[in-house]
């Protein structure tokens, strides 16, 4: 069995001392955890991580990367950068960064694109609003979001990691059902199925307030191959039992 990813996205929190005593934490508690862990930390911060992280198991991630390579593009950062710092996944197309920076589905799949150049593992997030949920379109939306990550990235599909995250389940603490997210994991490993000989090793997260009393339902599903959490990713105890979850 392919092992789990748990890969924290801190969003626009977090400061030295505050980062120094979260990421202290949960390499301490590491050492336990069976499944891949990863924190998605503000560009800043990655200096300091990626020190944090030396030695250990929790691997380094970015919250978004350039599609561009460099260049005349003032406050972006290209995924050559993040590789400095030992970047190992990079979020792309998080439901934030569609809904306030106006990201469209084709510069999403151009990041993770860019991001794969670099051989840095894109998480790529799809998700519905809350009135599409209700409309019927969950699966009409995803799917749309999906293809447009695999037609600019068939020949290293392989490489990609999917997450699910609902739009109105995220920082809401209103979370999908195991029953609804996994329906849509299905039908996003059918779609990867149709691209992909191998759809079973692409890792498919689930996102949208996940916390330690959750994570082990949604985690038990069958195409639940893991969490991306927010809120939950900034308090150790917290995080460390949804590690546990997921051993
Ligand atoms: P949440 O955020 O766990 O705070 O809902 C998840 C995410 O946005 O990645």
């Amino acid at each position: 069995m392919k092992k789990k990813l748990i890969a924290g996205n801190w969003k626009m929190n977090g400061s030295l001392a505050a980062n120094e005593a979260l990421v202290r934490a949960v390499v301490a508690g590491l050492p336990q955890a069976a499944c891949k862990v990863a924190v998605c930390v503000p560009a800043p911060y990655l200096a300091q991580v990626q020190a944090l992280c030396q030695g250990s198991a929790l691997e380094l991630g970015a919250q978004d990367v350039s599609r561009h390579e460099q260049g005349a593009f003032t406050g972006e950062v290209s995924a050559a950068m993040l590789a400095d710092f030992g970047v190992r996944y990079a979020i792309v197309g998080h439901s934030e960064r569609r809904q306030y920076h106006g990201e469209t589905d084709e510069l999403v799949a151009a990041k993770a694109q860019a991001a794969l150049a670099r051989g840095i593992t894109p998480i790529a997030c799809v998700g519905e609003t809350l009135a599409e949920r209700e409309a019927g379109q969950t699966e009409d939306v995803v799917r749309r979001q999906l293809a447009a990550v695999i037609d600019a990235n068939r020949s290293r599909l392989g490489e990609i990691v999917v997450a699910y995250e609902p739009v109105w389940a995220i920082g809401t603490g209103r979370t999908a059902t195991p029953e609804q997210a996994q329906q849509v994991h299905a039908a996003l490993r059918a779609q990867l199925a149709a691209a992909t000989p191998q759809p079973e090793r692409i890792a498919i997260l689930y996102g949208g307030s996940m916390n330690a009393a959750n994570a082990a339902s949604l985690l038990a599903q069958p195409d639940i191959d893991g969490g991306l959490i927010g809120g939950a990713s900034l308090k150790a105890a917290d995080f460390l039992q949804i590690i546990a979850a997921a051993g």
